[in-house]
């Protein structure tokens, strides 16, 4: 397979790395992904090897768009709330490019599902700021505005109710925590109308794994910014990861610019 007309993203999550060759004109997989339980510990190494696998997998040769779960500024992560500390000042997309032998570009997991609702899913088209919160093991998040990422928002770690966001209201709670499902959203509504308080999005969209019970969620959460569910659900970390693979737009590119002119 070449790369002449697709792209190629991988998400890297706390379960399991994923990746698929992506169709840019309408945003789908063009072939099951290929999905590999992520290396425990999941050093940098270790996920590097998988994500190589995953890319001879489908022979892929061509730009490559790893999405990590942790801050990332010219191709550097600077976090690691749910990955190994050894991530810490790694320099991603170094690595990645020498362990696949591919051009790699790497954001923040929740900033790709963020430009792939906006380009693709239920934010297309959407003017204004539309912030995207992924639900799961953590809390990530995308701040788009007028179509246009604001990377590394990371409002999952905003102080609330005297701890971390996300250990208040990320869906891990529901998942593993076994809390019900109404406490938890109530939980969730709390958390989005104290964003809407600090930010006045135009658009909340819900992500994660846990907004296929949207429906049920959406009757509690009692918030005046209108809210969404996410569209591309397990794949938007894929088809986001691919596009920052080729596209400047992505702000993933950008920020290494305007790092390496300082
Ligand atoms: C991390 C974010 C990530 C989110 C979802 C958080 O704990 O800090 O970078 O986007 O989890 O994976």
């Amino acid at each position: 397979m070449t790369s002449d007309r697709l792209i190629f993203g991988v998400d890297v999550g706390g379960s399991g790395i994923k990746g698929a060759p992506v169709d840019p004109v309408s945003g789908e997989l063009t072939t099951k992904r290929h999905r590999i339980p992520t290396p425990q510990p999941s050093t940098p190494d270790a996920v590097a090897a998988t994500v190589n696998e995953i890319v001879r997998h489908f022979a892929w040769s061509g730009p490559v768009g790893v999405a990590v779960p942790a801050v990332v500024q010219a191709g550097v992560v600077s976090t690691a709330a749910n990955i190994d500390d050894a991530w810490i000042g790694t320099d991603a997309r170094e690595l990645l490019s020498a362990t696949t032998g591919q051009a790699v570009r790497v954001l923040n997991d929740a900033d790709a599902a963020g430009i792939a609702e906006v380009r693709y899913g239920v934010a297309a088209g959407v003017p204004g700021l539309i912030v995207l919160l992924t639900f799961g093991t953590g809390i990530g998040s995308a701040a788009v505005y007028n179509g246009r990422l604001i990377p590394n928002t990371e409002l999952g770690h905003l102080q609330f109710k005297g701890m971390d966001a996300e250990d208040y209201a990320a869906a891990r709670l529901v998942e593993r925590d076994e809390m019900d499902l109404e406490v938890w959203s109530r939980r969730v509504g709390e958390y989005l109308r104290y964003l809407e308080r600090v930010l006045t999005p135009d658009l909340f969209v819900f992500g994660g794994g846990i907004s296929k019970r949207f429906a049920e969620i959406s009757s509690w959460l009692d918030v005046a910014t209108p809210v969404i569910a996410a569209e591309l659900r397990n794949n938007a970390g894929i088809v986001g990861a691919a596009l920052a693979g080729v596209d400047t737009d992505g702000g993933a590119d950008e920020q290494s610019e305007s790092r390496e002119n300082r």
